[in-house]
């Protein structure tokens, strides 16, 4: 879908394509350089992580394997609860493995932390994260993101892999949803 397309449903662009892609870019070489000959295992957390994902990965000219963790929050039905469910696990052991985290964002930190510290607990050699997006005026807990695409300010975003209501997520680009869509 092109901006063009969608532009009634988005107030404002806040990342544009061409800003993303760039930005993968720079963070790709970093990892590289970090990973080099150390085995890099990638997870995916679904469904948000896709793009992010797939454009990275795409980037990174050393070896890497791929796994994927779908999480849901629940308990107050609000989805930060902080307490997290495991909808699907990874396929393989990872004791003793580099792992980088990719998501598309950390909103309140409740999700990450809880998975990074789920992910340490099984052995791992490093757990390390990768996201998109980040919204330092959200925070609710204080976890140590090693690379991040962009700090954005606290406004509903859709689009690269975030939804309202699972729309939105093919959207090539970043914007703030208009209100009129959810109010
Ligand atoms: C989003 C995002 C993170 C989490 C961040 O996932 O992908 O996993 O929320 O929020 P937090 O920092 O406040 O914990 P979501 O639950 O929307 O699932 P989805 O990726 O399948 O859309």
């Amino acid at each position: 879908m092109d901006q063009a397309t969608s532009n009634a449903d988005i107030d404002r662009v806040v990342v544009t394509a061409p800003e993303i892609q760039a930005r993968i870019a720079e963070l790709a070489v970093l990892v590289e350089k970090d990973y080099a000959d150390k085995n890099l295992l990638v997870i995916g957390i679904l469904k948000g992580a896709v793009m992010t994902m797939a454009d990275f990965v795409r980037q990174l000219n050393i070896h890497v394997e791929m796994d994927w963790m779908a999480v849901t929050s629940y308990g107050s039905g609000t989805k930060s609860s902080g307490v997290v469910r495991i909808l699907k696990d990874l396929d393989r052991d990872i004791t003793g493995r580099n792992v980088l985290i990719v998501e598309d964002i950390v909103d309140t930190g409740l999700t990450l932390s809880w998975l990074k510290s789920n992910l340490q607990s099984r052995g791992t050699n490093s757990v390390e994260i990768l996201t998109m997006l980040r919204k330092p005026e959200a925070a609710k807990v204080d976890v140590q993101v090693k690379y991040v695409g962009f700090d954005i300010p606290n406004e509903f975003v859709v689009g690269y892999g975030l939804d309202y209501n699972e729309k939105y997520r093919n959207l090539d680009y970043i914007g703030i949803l208009a209100k009129h869509i959810y109010s």
